[in-house]
């Protein structure tokens, strides 16, 4: 039998499947991260939590939700009034959409910044952009089906503008929606889907963090740590403890908004019933869609571009895209931010480019709006190719230490 430190039930199991090592070296004691980690790097753990409360009380709501053009509001209502916590269980999931993206945003904004996407971790960077893909879609079936006013113009809209497609836009629109028009046959679809892809992102998720033991977490100082050494502490305890800290606090901030602010981030319309014959004056996605959308909507020189509908649906897909391929855009050997000055400026500029196209979103394609959103959006593409090309190739780089304990230790008399 094959040496390990566990005994009775536990090294029974052992020798049969190596459970418990891959869990000691998955989280446990195994597992040698680097000492400095920040709070950014709670992140991950807690959009990992998210996604469990989100299949949770997902399959509860499933249990009483009838997937109907006829019935799918009326269920939701049921659950809200009839049904034990169900109010509960509905609030908990709609808000956990919300903070799930949150979570992930934060979470894809510190790779941005402490250069997380960098060799070596440039697969487990786009395995994190293929789950964001992947949670965009489940996030907007997930809206299409409480089959209100939002839901259902949302669901037209954004499946009306594949018909740019040239030549078989109208086709694709049709095989989208299962029908000539939002209807029946796409909200069985798009329920379908909303529960099939969860567990797809799950599946992901377990290879994510696969390709992030393969070299270890970074760290804010960006610099390789050797496994061992006094550069690297135990993942357990010291953030098994700091990660169920996060997620505690995770947990106040969550309960508040389901408890004092349950529809904070929901919009009045979604309580009208779906009507196919009454266009409400403005169509808005949700919060984290909204940057997205002002992309989508930024291309409007219809008089000037032949098809801008479809540069419009172009760009909005670009704007995840080019986040493949910037390990290869932004060359710089230094990961971190701490050392690199001028593209710490830039980054804090692309964020308040992405707020301000957060708040374009929002907003009706309307005078300064129009500008606003093509100024943002063109800026969005500059920064992450141009930009970060040319930080890349020519900024001056403060000098790296040469391991984690070396900043501290130099400072500390030698003592002989
Ligand atoms: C369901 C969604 C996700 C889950 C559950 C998840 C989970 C995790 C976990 C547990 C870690 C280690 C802890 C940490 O570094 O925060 C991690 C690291 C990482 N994730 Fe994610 N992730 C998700 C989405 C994403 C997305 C959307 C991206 C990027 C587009 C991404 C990119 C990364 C990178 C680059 C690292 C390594 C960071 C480093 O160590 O420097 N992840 N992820």
């Amino acid at each position: 039998m094959a040496k390990h430190k566990y005994t009775g039930i536990m090294g029974w199991i052992e020798d049969r499947l190596p459970i418990f090592s891959l869990l000691d070296n998955a989280v446990g004691t195994g597992y040698h991260t680097p000492k400095n980690l920040n709070y950014w790097w709670n992140f991950g753990s807690l959009a990992g939590f998210a996604l469990v409360i989100q299949i949770i009380t997902g399959i509860i709501l499933a249990m009483y939700y009838n997937p109907s053009a006829a019935g799918a509001f009326e269920s939701i209502e049921h659950i809200m009034r009839d049904v034990n916590y169900g109010w509960l269980m509905r609030y908990v999931h709609s808000n956990g959409g919300s903070l799930f993206f949150l979570v992930v945003f934060i979470h894809v904004f510190r790779g941005l910044y402490y250069g997380s996407f960098k060799a070596p971790r440039e697969l487990l960077w786009m395995l994190g952009l293929v789950i964001l893909l992947l949670m965009m879609m489940t996030a907007f079936t997930g809206y299409v089906l409480p089959w209100g006013q939002m839901s259902f113009w949302a669901a037209t809209v954004i499946t009306e503008f594949f018909s740019a497609i040239p030549g078989v836009g109208t086709d694709v629109v049709e095989w989208l929606r299962g029908s000539f028009a939002v209807d029946n046959a796409t909200l069985n679809r798009f329920y379908s889907f909303h529960y099939l892809f969860p567990f797809l992102i799950v599946g992901i998720v377990i290879v994510h963090i696969w390709a992030l033991h393969v070299h270890g977490s970074g760290n804010p100082k960006g610099i390789n740590v050797k496994k061992g050494t006094s550069d690297t502490i135990p993942f357990h305890p010291f953030y098994t403890v700091k990660d169920l800290f996060g997620m505690g606090v995770f947990i106040v901030i969550f309960a508040v908004l389901v408890f004092y602010y349950p529809n904070l981030m929901s919009h009045p319309d979604n309580y009208i019933p779906a009507n196919p014959g009454v266009t409400p004056p403005h169509i808005v996605p949700e919060w984290y869609f909204l940057p997205f959308y002002a992309i989508l909507r930024a291309v409007t020189w219809e008089h000037l571009i032949p098809n801008a509908k479809l540069w419009g649906v172009i760009a909005m897909a670009g704007s995840i895209m080019i986040l493949f391929v910037i390990p290869w855009i932004d060359k710089s050997k230094v990961r971190s931010m701490t050392f690199r000055p001028l593209s710490r400026i830039f980054f804090w500029i692309m964020v308040a480019d992405v707020f301000l196209l957060g708040v374009v979103g929002a907003m009706p394609v309307d005078g300064i709006w129009i500008y606003l959103g093509q100024f943002g959006t063109a800026y969005y593409f500059l920064h992450f190719t141009v930009i970060l090309y040319l930080l890349g190739k020519y900024e001056k780089t403060r000098p790296l230490p040469k391991s984690i304990s070396e900043p501290v230790i130099r400072s500390e008399p030698v003592i002989q």
